[in-house]
């Protein structure tokens, strides 16, 4: 039962679709196909349709976004702080052109697109969340990657000021994440900046986040404000908090548990008093499009 990922436009959206005319997909020149953009099927599409996206109150009042706060209700109550125009999005490293990039001028040079996937929290919860977004390999193509990069560091912002949460130290700040480059050029991989066909909220990870769908949720990080093509493993915020809990690649996989819980099955958000509990699946249902790039690899050992 794999999720469709492309031309994923469901009946609710289609009648709702004066949300994908926001200002900001319009200067992203993408409002144009209103996400129908045309690729093709991928793997699974036919089964997609029996997952129901959770409610734009679920995605955006239960969020970790620690910066904030570690409670879930802490990110919706207190991010609306953080200033995110203007931005602008550093990318260096192993590119043949670093620098700061403006984020209408990206906007205006990308695609955007629905993705609905599946989200895997750590934690045992997940959800289904209709993303609008873009290729991070596109975005990474505007700097031109150059052919001695072999991983992708990424880094949140760091505004002690805007950010209540950083006072304490929960975690090294800034929040800091990192995908090899083949899982970063993936075309699953995408960097969101909307849901439900508007902006994405502040708690969600204004302007800009990385969305890596068969990957636990923390890989996907929040309010990005660098970018580094590098030939070394970069260091991840919860590896260095917690090395034996949390690895690099941290690919969903029910068949390993986390030190403290069960990973074989996860509470679908939403639910109420009777959420429903779903086996996980493995790669968290994107397998057949991303298990080849672990050929070789013991997904129990690389964790
Ligand atoms: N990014 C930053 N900068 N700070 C965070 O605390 N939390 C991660 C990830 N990205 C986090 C972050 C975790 S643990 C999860 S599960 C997801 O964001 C949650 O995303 P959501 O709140 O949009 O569901």
């Amino acid at each position: 039962m794999a999720l469709r990922w492309k031309n994923t436009l469901n009946d609710r959206d289609v009648t709702d679709e004066a949300h994908f005319l926001n200002r900001r997909q319009l200067i992203g020149g993408a409002a144009v196909g209103l996400g129908l953009a045309s690729i093709g099927a991928g793997a699974g599409m036919a089964a997609a349709d029996s997952l129901e996206p959770n409610s734009y109150e679920d995605i955006t009042q239960y969020n970790n976004y620690y910066e904030f706060g570690t409670g879930k209700d802490d990110p919706a109550r207190y991010a609306g702080a953080l200033t995110t125009e203007p931005w602008s999005i550093q990318i260096d490293g192993m590119v043949d052109k670093p620098g700061n990039y403006a984020l209408e001028d990206i906007m205006k040079a990308m695609t955007i697109e629905e993705r609905i996937y599946r989200f895997r929290c750590v934690e045992a919860w997940s959800m289904v969340i209709p993303w609008n977004g873009f290729e991070l390999a596109d975005l990474l193509a505007l700097a031109g990657v150059q052919s001695s990069a072999k991983y992708v560091a990424f880094e949140t912002a760091l505004r002690p000021d805007e950010m209540p949460g950083v006072q304490f130290p929960v975690l090294d700040w800034p929040y800091v994440e990192g995908l090899r480059l083949d899982e970063a050029m993936h075309p699953l991989t995408i960097m969101a900046s909307g849901i439900y066909g508007k902006d994405i909220p502040n708690q969600n990870g204004a302007p800009l986040r990385l969305v890596v769908p068969w990957k636990y949720g923390f890989k996907s990080i929040k309010s990005v404000v660098r970018i580094t093509l590098t030939d070394k493993q970069p260091p991840t915020s919860w590896n260095n908090a917690n090395a034996r809990e949390y690895g690099f690649y941290s690919n969903v996989n029910p068949e390993l548990d986390h030190p403290r819980w069960s990973q074989a099955s996860e509470r679908l958000v939403g639910g109420g008093l009777f959420a429903k509990r779903i086996p996980t699946l493995k790669l968290n249902g994107y397998e057949e499009e991303v298990a080849s790039l672990y050929a070789g690899m013991s997904l129990k050992e690389t964790f």
